[in-house]
């Protein structure tokens, strides 16, 4: 079921925003399973819980907190989702991004969405991170998919760059200077909730995936729908299913994020006054 989100919709959402904070963002972030930590680094900010804020999904799984930030990071305006929606939690792709189209009415123009993944690349290590430079959506669905507003966005949106190739190479160079280790691949959004089998990671390998993860797709095509230049960075929290024999759990997702967290932190801290 497609649920019609509209331009009222998203406007009742941001006035709501915008009545508890005079911050105008100018970059959006997502984070992750475990990776919420830059939550602390905001500068004066306010909170705004998601059950609070019209038309918003509550997020129902462990280890995301469900909270809006906005405030400062280093001077630059941000509106921060501690904390994200999924379709496997039975929500609509529309309903996993809408929380996209309201930072784009409060004045987002770029977008940091960050991750937990599995590593379909054998050279990858849990632990590492990864920029992603382009994603495969396995996830069967398309958040677009219904009546289009050409006010939102183009009916048939261009993807040909999601993932901003300036904005990559400015995370290249921060990494760089930082001396962070940095891969960078290819991200296949899987539906979920269940991982993966070692067969359908074999397919993805031999498909040109490089990590797997069951989120952001329907986030970045709605940033590139609406005109939002998107930068993404995965962190590799273990290998994916049948690369090392021993079983995947969701306790091991959290605790390499946990593990990484410095590093993490360290690179996106680095990026955002560049953004
Ligand atoms: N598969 C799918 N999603 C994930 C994984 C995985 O191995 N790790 C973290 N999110």
């Amino acid at each position: 079921m497609t649920t019609t989100l509209t331009k009222g919709m998203i406007q009742e959402a941001a006035d709501y925003i915008r009545s508890k904070s005079s911050v105008t963002p100018k970059l959006g972030l997502i984070l992750g399973s475990g990776l919420g930590v830059l939550a602390e680094h905001i500068d004066d900010a306010v909170s705004i819980a998601y059950q609070d804020i019209p038309y918003f999904p509550q997020s129902t799984v462990e280890g995301h907190a469900g909270e809006l930030l906005i405030g400062s990071v280093q001077g630059t305006p941000v509106v921060l989702m501690k904390g994200r929606f999924h379709m496997y939690e039975g929500y609509g792709p529309e309903l996993t991004a809408f929380p996209v189209r309201v930072m784009k009415a409060l004045g987002v123009s770029r977008l940091l969405v960050t991750n937990a993944a599995g590593g379909i690349n054998t050279s990858y290590e849990p632990g590492d991170l990864m920029l992603i430079s382009d994603h495969i959506n396995m996830t069967g669905r398309n958040p677009l998919v219904g009546p289009n507003d050409p006010e939102l966005g183009a009916r048939f949106p261009d993807m040909s760059e999601a993932y901003s190739r300036k904005l990559r190479e400015i995370a290249r160079q921060v990494a760089y200077e930082k001396d962070i280790p940095l891969q960078e691949g290819v991200y296949v959004g899987l539906l979920g909730p269940s991982y993966e089998t070692p067969a359908e990671i074999r397919m993805f390998r031999t498909l040109g995936a490089d990590a797997v993860g069951m989120s952001t797709v329907s986030e970045v095509i709605v940033a590139r729908h609406a005109g939002i230049e998107v930068l993404g960075i995965s962190c590799i929290s273990n290998m994916a299913a049948g690369i090392l024999d021993q079983p995947l759990s969701h306790e091991e997702v959290i605790e390499t994020t946990d593990r990484v967290r410095e590093k993490f932190l360290n690179l996106v801290l680095g990026i955002i006054p560049k953004l």
